[in-house]
């Protein structure tokens, strides 16, 4: 075996959550090694990047995730429940999230959406400017707890919103963290006691969505989740589809920012939207890595991974990852026209397998969402996109261009949607 390059730095954690989705990228390029060795959070650390490496991350036979991501992002982005399972408990609670995403409740899902938007849309009207982030992520709440059969009224969408936010965008600084975990137990009290309602009767959701099928759960013992654990497990299903606001603002801006992509959308030939959806999740920054430990040892380019060593995928650097991507800083959404679908060379939300592995079980309802968002404001809307800061900084994680993305001069076109 030979020894993976190492990364200058005795504990490399301050400077990962200091310089973000470059840190790691970074030190691949400087060592030019698809994998370094580092320490982070005080242990020794293995980081890759490529479809290769995320193919060896995705072999469940090698990896486990049970303690791998530190407590403390875990506990605020994630929560506890299925992130951090593995083996055959992972499998049957992964088909309980699956479950959900038949093809009748994607299409749901965009019905929900286009409705909330444009409902909210109609207010824009009046509005003298709206900062579409702010907009997208209630509209966003919204949606996912009607199509999860969660009761959300006017009054509390707000506090919901921001609680919600709150865990998504706090996974990027130890400041954050602290209020994203204040936000999740909020969260978990509120949907926990939606979980003792459906249980009792009190409330009647569709058998076929999130809030029926975690009350109702069994485990491979035959056993009901605890009311909290069911009640984590919604909120893995209602809480991500928040997180979809950072690419519909993103998509905005690429449409605002290159020339074209507006009216291609509009057309929509050969499925441009949906294109234009992928280079999007490809392009631009949201999940940065993800954490896992070896589970028996193995070697990797001729670099032996030990039992228990903890290593990091770089999703977005392999997102751009040069041996799978030509032009990878370019925006090109018809590189996706003769794209052959590896599940490992593309991993916004994670990669391998949906139903044998963690990937996301929510990427479905996050393409079409896009999909009809970006159709919506190419064909439904027209607006104007005054000056103002569009800047993004790869330094924060997640990120999103500072001024939010402004409109002004909004105009529904009824009828083109
Ligand atoms: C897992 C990203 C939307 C549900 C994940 C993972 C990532 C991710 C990076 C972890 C993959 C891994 O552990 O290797 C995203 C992004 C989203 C999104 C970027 C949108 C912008 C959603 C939605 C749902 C969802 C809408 C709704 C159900 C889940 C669940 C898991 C997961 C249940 C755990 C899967 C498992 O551990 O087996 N997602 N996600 N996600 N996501 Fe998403």
């Amino acid at each position: 075996f030979t020894r993976a390059p190492r990364a200058r730095g005795l504990d490399n954690t301050h400077l990962l959550l200091k310089e973000g989705f470059t840190f790691l990228s970074d030190r691949h390029n400087e060592l030019k090694s698809d994998i370094f060795e580092t320490r982070l959070v005080g242990k020794k650390a293995l980081c890759i990047t490529g479809a290769e490496a995320a193919e060896k991350f995705y072999d469940s036979s090698l990896f486990i995730r049970k303690n791998a991501v530190p407590s403390v992002i875990s506990q605020s982005l994630l929560g506890k429940g299925i992130h951090g399972m593995d083996g055959e408990d992972h499998l049957h609670r992964k088909r309980m999230f699956l479950s959900m995403m038949t093809p009748e409740r994607v299409e749901d899902i965009k019905d929900i959406f286009l409705e909330e938007l444009d409902r909210r849309a109609g207010e824009w009207e009046k509005m003298p400017s709206i900062h579409m982030y702010d907009e997208l992520r209630e509209i966003l709440v919204r949606t996912g707890c009607r199509w999860g059969g969660v009761p959300l009224s006017d009054a509390e969408a707000p506090q919901r919103t921001e609680e919600m936010s709150l865990m998504v965008d706090s996974f990027g600084s130890l400041g954050r963290m602290k209020e994203g975990k204040k936000a999740r137990e909020s969260q978990e009290k509120w949907l926990e006691g939606i979980i003792r309602d459906v249980r009792s009767g009190k409330l009647t959701p569709h058998p076929q969505t999130a809030a029926y099928i975690t009350a109702h759960y069994r485990t491979p013992s035959g056993k009901k989740l605890s009311a909290r654990d069911a009640g984590i497990e919604l909120n893995n299903a209602i809480r991500p589809l928040l997180a979809t606001a950072y690419f519909l603002v993103f998509g905005l801006l690429a449409m605002h920012q290159f020339p074209g992509e507006k009216e291609k959308i509009a057309q929509d030939q050969n499925n441009y939207s949906h294109k234009f959806s992928q280079e999007v999740r490809r392009y631009y920054p949201f999940a940065p890595a993800m954490a896992a430990k070896v589970r028996k040892s193995f070697s990797w380019r001729n670099v032996e991974f030990k039992k228990g060593t903890l290593v990091v995928l770089d999703f977005y650097g392999t997102n751009h990852h040069r041996d799978s991507w030509n032009s990878p800083e370019t925006f090109q959404p018809e590189r996706f026209n003769n794209w052959q679908g590896s599940p490992f060379s593309f991993v916004p939300q994670g990669g391998g397998d949906h139903h044998s592995g963690h990937r996301c079980a929510g990427e479905w309802l996050t393409v079409i969402v896009m999909k009809a968002f970006f159709r919506y404001m190419s064909t439904g809307l027209d607006y104007h996109v005054p000056e103002q800061n569009l800047s993004w900084s790869l330094h924060r994680v997640p990120t999103i261009p500072e001024d939010g993305f402004r409109i002004t001069n909004v105009q529904r076109t009824p009828g083109t949607a």
